[in-house]
């Protein structure tokens, strides 16, 4: 599929619930949230059909969120039903990494290809204000787990804050010296107008590469074949991992944007932060013949559009990130 940007869209983010067994104070508000209604909730079933077809569509990479996607009930009947669908090249999950403990034996088996753990603080303290209440041990644990069975391609999502986590990077960045991980530090986005706050917490990418570059050789990397576009990489001379660098802010990626989103709820979005959507949710609940659900996620690709509006005016919960 080719957007009117000629784009190739070969991208789905699926967000299988809204819900999240955390609240970081960069996504969600301390307390009260419209949330949605199990029966708005897609199907497993459903989404699975939503899969189905657009691989049809060339679309081929796949990446489940949330809210939390292993805080969702049963999730490992979703994910051994995406195991078996055909055409699948590339399957991820972005989660918390709180469950992730009980759930690494069961990725590795459906052959999950790439994880993103969030994790802001390696500090037990400031990790539970920061998630408001998590446990750090939970993530750590699930970090060691999934190194221990050997997963590639692994990134720790952390959003640079300042007077937050900026005293951690250095630290954050030496978990790449001997582990096969991904540092990734990712621009703080403002979530809403209201949140004043955030151009206070807001650090620009090219200083945190200056702050670490004063202290470790980094060597620049090319851009990798999948899960790029977004990150400027670079190695710790000598390290086993490497860093990774997301600029959302201060450089937008429109131009090299590939995906589509469908959210808890069956919208299929164009845009992460701006654009309109397809209610996709009401076309599978109406037995849908094969040309409606091509021309559903044709209708949501030609929404995109070319440069998004600005800063986010997005709850990132809705869209899992
Ligand atoms: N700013 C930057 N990244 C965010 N994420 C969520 N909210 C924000 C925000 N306000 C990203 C983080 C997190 C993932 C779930 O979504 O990378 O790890
Ligand atoms: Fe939950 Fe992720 Fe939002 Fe934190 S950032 S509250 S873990 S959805």
């Amino acid at each position: 599929m080719i957007d009117k940007y000629f784009r190739r869209i070969n991208r789905l983010r699926i967000s299988v619930t809204d819900l999240c067994n955390l609240r970081c104070i960069y996504c969600r508000p301390e307390s009260g949230l419209d949330l949605a209604k199990h029966k708005d909730i897609l199907t497993y079933e459903e989404i699975v059909a939503v899969v189905q077809h657009a691989v049809k569509l060339g679309i081929k990479s796949f990446r489940l969120t949330g809210g939390e996607p292993l805080f969702r009930k049963n999730i490992e009947n979703l994910l051994w039903m995406l195991g078996n669908v055909h055409g699948i090249e590339d399957l991820a999950m972005t989660t918390n990494g709180i469950y992730l403990k009980n759930y690494t034996k069961v990725l590795k088996a459906i052959g999950l290809f790439r994880l993103n753990i969030s994790l802001d603080s390696l500090d037990k303290s400031k990790f539970e204000v920061i998630t408001r209440g998590g446990k750090l041990k939970d993530v750590l644990d699930g970090i060691d787990e999934v190194l221990h069975l050997g997963f590639k391609n692994t990134k720790i999502n952390v959003v640079a804050m300042k007077g937050v986590n900026d005293n951690e990077f250095e630290e954050f960045a030496k978990l790449t010296l001997d582990r096969n991980l991904e540092v990734r530090f990712i621009e703080y986005m403002a979530m809403n107008k209201k949140s004043l706050d955030s151009e206070d917490k807001y650090i620009p990418m090219a200083n945190i590469i200056d702050i670490l570059g004063k202290r470790n050789e980094l060597k620049a990397l090319a851009p990798p074949m999948l899960g790029s576009g977004a990150a400027k990489l670079y190695k710790i001379n000598g390290a086993r991992g490497t860093l990774g660098f997301v600029s959302a802010v201060s450089q937008p990626f429109c131009n090299s944007c590939n995906r589509l989103r469908l959210t808890a709820e069956g919208k299929l979005r164009s845009c992460l932060l701006s654009g309109g959507e397809v209610d996709l949710k009401t076309i599978l609940r109406n037995n849908p013949t094969e040309a409606q659900l091509t021309d559903a996620f044709l209708r949501a690709a030609s929404l995109k559009p070319s440069v998004h509006a600005g800063k986010g005016h997005v709850m990132m919960h809705e869209v899992g990130g």
